[in-house]
């Protein structure tokens, strides 16, 4: 049944790519995807009860309130799933918004009005909703440094140029632009063949299959440097072993119906969990 839903959805997806070689505008915010979609599996696991909800012990609730960032999440159209309302919080206005619109979307991205963003305080483990809390300035640092399009390409926009000659993969990058989820690669497949059949696969799903790999030399793997805020393809960028050390036990209970924290991450029954987040659903 599972197989089936995320079957549909990569067929909507080719229909999709398909809809935006027609349109240059739209194919920038297809790449944003990735991005996008990255950064709200990062704050869903980040994210603790309280980052929405008021008060962190969900066995003392009955019918749990809403912060003032759940609150905003919560009048989001709610056939929509939790994730896409948090992604859509975050976009900000577009070229064509303007008055009230532009104004309300540039609130949505920090609802406390602190100063800083919903999705870096969730990272940082602040409370967006609350414009007292607010991260520490190396913190935010940190993070703004790590979740972006670096994460996967050496630079971006290049000038006088397009594509991905404007926007060269790093090694992390390179690597998922040819993960195919196929568990044979056809020997004879060239690396366009390989690439144009990565590319109809959703990036977290691509991840997911390569989440044991580890870059030259590290002892973290990819996603779990992007876990602990490091680059996953810069080399010098590594967590310390303490930290990965933690980072491994921490997701191992987590993965433990009987041992994991119910106060951490974000699905709940009354939640609408479906979407995207479920091709990561297998990534710590
Ligand atoms: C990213 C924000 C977010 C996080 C994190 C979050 N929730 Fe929610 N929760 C909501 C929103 C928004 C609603 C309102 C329903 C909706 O719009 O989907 C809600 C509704 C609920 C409800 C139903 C409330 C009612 O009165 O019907 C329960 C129960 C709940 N959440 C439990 C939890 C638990 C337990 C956690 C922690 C594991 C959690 N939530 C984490 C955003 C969040
Ligand atoms: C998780 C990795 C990842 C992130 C993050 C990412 N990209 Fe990419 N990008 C890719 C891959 C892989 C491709 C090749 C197409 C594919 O396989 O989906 C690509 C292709 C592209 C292309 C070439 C499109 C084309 O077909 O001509 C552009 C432009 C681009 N990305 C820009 C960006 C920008 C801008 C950002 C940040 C907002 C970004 N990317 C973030 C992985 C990523």
């Amino acid at each position: 049944m599972m197989e089936m839903s995320r079957r549909f959805r990569n067929s909507a997806l080719i229909t999709l790519s398909a809809t935006v070689l027609l349109c240059t505008a739209v194919d920038v915010i297809g790449k944003e995807r990735h991005l996008e979609q990255i950064r709200v599996v990062l704050m869903s696991r980040a994210a603790r009860c309280a980052t929405c909800h008021i008060g962190n012990d969900a066995s003392t609730w009955e019918s749990p309130g809403l912060n003032l960032y759940g609150q905003r999440l919560g009048e989001l159209p709610p056939d929509d799933t939790l994730a896409d309302r948090i992604a859509a919080m975050e976009r900000g206005p577009s070229a064509s918004d303007s008055g009230e619109d532009r104004t309300r979307k540039q609130r949505d991205q920090d609802i406390d009005g602190d100063g800083v963003p919903n999705w870096i305080e969730v990272l940082a483990l602040a409370n967006p909703g609350d414009a007292n809390d607010v991260p520490k300035q190396n913190r935010i640092e940190r993070i703004q440094r790590v979740v972006r399009c670096n994460i996967c390409h050496d630079q971006t926009n290049l000038p006088g140029k397009q594509g991905l000659d404007a926007n060269p993969h790093n090694e992390f990058g390179e690597l998922l632009s040819e993960t195919t989820t196929e568990k044979k690669q056809k020997s004879d497949s060239s690396v366009e063949d390989r690439r144009r059949m990565a590319e109809r696969i959703p990036i977290l799903s691509r991840i997911e299959s390569i989440k044991r790999k580890k870059p030259k030399g590290s002892k973290a793997t990819y996603w779990e440097k992007l876990r602990l805020m490091r680059l996953p393809a810069d080399r010098k960028d590594n967590p310390s072993p303490e930290g990965l050390k933690k980072f491994r036990k921490r997701a191992a209970s987590q993965r433990s119906a009987k041992k994991r924290d119910p106060t951490r991450g974000m699905i709940d029954p009354a939640h609408n969990n479906e979407g995207f987040l479920q091709d990561a659903e297998n990534l710590d």
